[in-house]
């Protein structure tokens, strides 16, 4: 069976599109595919960071998955920096990734414009990426657009190192989120949902009240074509709105003769999805040494695997047992 490997950037606050487009379809999938939900707690310390903040966001997040319904007997939750041939493996395929092609990845460009110096580990963020993924042997791993070029990178660094030392990695293949869960920002509808937007007014936080939901959402933009259509086109905001509506109930929306009416629907149907995750991170959050403990139980289940994977890259590369 193809395991597939699910990552998560513990920078900034998880909102709806990381529930709808990356943590159900883990819980969802769960019964038919052995996965593991991986913290990207290493590639937090890319760009400046205070290392509370990164603390505390590692833990909501293994959080919020319990609270979505990771089943953690099922799918080990395991934060990068935890399971040390993660690091071990990132060194190995830097030598056989190239300087030019990681200077070449379009996030790298964008983080280290500007005059302020960027860290090294920027630039290798892709390459560390590429180890959290083979070396758990992944065959699939869910990426949204943004990822697409570091997916590919992986994908090149494992047919490569195979082609130069022999047949060692499993080459990964990138499943795209379903289109409908593609979120988009409420305030900017043409982009996406991201944490890394700077008003948060374009969104859905997991862990907000319901009151700034509902403000958040009766502030959404639309359009002055005032017929409630789905047209991604012309009423990129319209859209949006159906498509968390569909999302969050699995149903395909009625008609709406109002924005007002539609966005009273989505609301409820937020809420609706929102509130037990919120009563259950809050159990949850109440008790960070249990959290702590699903981390290590992520990790001694995974570690046999990822230790072979080490063991063999290193015999292949020639290096000494
Ligand atoms: N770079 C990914 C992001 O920002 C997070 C990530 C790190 C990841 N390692 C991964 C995703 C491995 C998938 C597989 O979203």
């Amino acid at each position: 069976m193809t395991r597939r490997l699910t990552g998560f950037q513990p920078t900034g606050r998880l909102h709806l599109g990381n529930l709808l487009g990356a943590m159900l379809p883990l819980v969802d999938d769960q019964a038919s595919t052995e996965s593991i939900a991986m913290i990207a707690d290493l590639h937090a310390m890319t760009m400046d960071h205070d290392p509370s903040q990164v603390r505390s966001a590692t833990l909501e997040v293994a959080a919020v998955l319990l609270a979505a319904g990771v089943d953690p007997d099922r799918t080990p939750i395991i934060a990068n920096s935890q399971v040390p041939e993660h690091t071990e493996l990132h060194y190995l395929l830097e030598c056989v990734a190239g300087f030019g092609e990681a200077a070449r990845m379009i996030q790298f460009k964008e983080k280290s414009a500007g005059d302020r110096p960027v860290r090294l580990s920027l630039l290798t963020y892709p390459v560390l990426m590429a180890a959290d993924i083979l070396v758990h042997d992944a065959g699939q791993v869910p990426v949204g657009d943004d990822q697409n070029q570091h997916l590919e990178l992986a994908r090149a660094l494992a047919t490569r190192f195979n082609g130069r030392y022999g047949e060692t990695f499993t080459v990964p293949d990138g499943v795209r989120p379903e289109s409908a869960a593609r979120i988009m920002d409420l305030a900017d509808p043409t982009r996406k949902m991201s944490k890394s937007t700077p008003s948060a007014a374009g969104r859905i936080g997991l862990l907000d009240p319901p009151e700034l939901i509902r403000k958040t959402i009766s502030r959404a933009v639309t359009d002055t074509v005032g017929v409630v259509r789905d047209d991604p086109q012309n009423q990129p905001g319209v859209s949006n709105l159906l498509g968390i509506l569909r999302a969050c109930t699995g149903k395909e929306p009625g008609d709406f003769t109002s924005y007002g009416a539609l966005k009273a629907e989505v609301t409820d149907a937020v809420e609706a999805l929102l509130a037990p995750i919120r009563t259950r991170y809050a159990e949850l959050a109440d008790d960070p040494a249990y959290i702590r403990q699903i981390l290590a139980e992520g990790k001694a289940r995974v570690r046999p695997r990822a230790q072979a994977t080490v063991r063999r890259t290193r015999a292949a590369i020639g290096l000494l047992d």
